[in-house]
């Protein structure tokens, strides 16, 4: 069941009044958010407002929280993640951390892990998956004559690269992207942010960043939050250009965060 909203675009989540609570701490104030599908939306906000932790709803991460609780709803393609496997829920929405974490083994261990846990164990086909999943994260040319070295051994772009890599595997619908190249160099930042403009044909991404250039060169639409209460969600042109709220004027002109 999809939905579509006034200009016609078809939602992948609708985030209806969610409120979190870690033990008694309210870190997510109602917030209220479409998100469309082949879009790149990215999360802004001063550290600590709740950015991780609104995307960690999003495939179900905060479940492994102690003394996490979640009030409201939240539907990806219309139905409500509560009432799904959380398994199946992180394939179709997949994940790529701060920190490149690839598992120490090989290459092309890496990207066939997934699948292979998935049941997948013809070996043309693992092949074939790992090959179209390095091509899709562009990395396939920087390792085509390595796949069987250790991925600890690749740069950190290149494992930030290898970790989308894996997540594409999973054939997912949806990627999850927190602050993806904090850890990295300019050069390498700039070659993820050119892949997610490719990606974004594929796949819907959410990504957190508290880079605010980076907003602006890689999403359709930005959502600004402030301590845990989302303030102003736009395209992100729009948002940039002629902020609503005086808070995201505030924090987009650098006089907080
Ligand atoms: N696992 C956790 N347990 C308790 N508090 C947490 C946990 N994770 C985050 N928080 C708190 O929730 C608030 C929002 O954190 P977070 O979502 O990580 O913010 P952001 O990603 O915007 O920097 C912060 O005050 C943080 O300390
Ligand atoms: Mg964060």
């Amino acid at each position: 069941m999809q939905e579509n909203i006034n200009n016609n675009e078809t939602l992948d989540f609708e985030i209806k009044n969610v409120n979190l609570y870690y033990g008694e701490k309210h870190t997510l104030k109602g917030v209220n958010l479409k998100l469309a599908h082949n879009k790149v939306t990215a999360f802004i906000g001063p550290s600590g407002c709740g950015k991780s932790t609104l995307l960690r709803c999003l495939n179900r991460m905060n479940d492994l929280i102690p003394n996490c609780k979640i009030e409201g709803e939240i539907l990806f393609k219309g139905q409500d993640i509560k009432a799904m496997n959380p398994i199946d829920l992180r394939t179709r929405v997949g994940m790529v951390f701060q920190q490149p974490n690839p598992f120490p083994m090989s290459i092309f261990d890496n990207v066939a892990y997934g699948p292979r846990c998935s049941g997948i164990k013809n070996k043309a086909k693992l092949l074939e998956i790992v090959v179209d999943s390095l091509k899709k994260a562009s990395l396939y040319d920087e390792v085509k004559d390595r796949l069987k070295d250790n991925a600890l051994g690749l740069s950190g772009g290149q494992q930030q690269r290898l970790c989308i890599a894996r997540t594409i595997a999973m054939k997912p619908e949806v990627i999850l992207m927190d602050e993806p190249t904090s850890a990295l160099d300019p050069i390498a930042t700039l070659k993820i942010e050119e892949l997610i403009s490719t990606l974004k044909e594929d796949y819907t991404i959410v990504i957190v960043t508290h880079n605010m250039q980076q907003a602006t060169r890689v999403s359709d639409q930005t959502a600004f939050f402030l301590l845990g209460e989302m303030v102003e969600f736009n395209d992100t042109d729009e948002l940039f250009k002629n902020p609503r709220d005086k808070r995201t004027e505030d924090y987009i002109t650098g006089r907080f965060g």
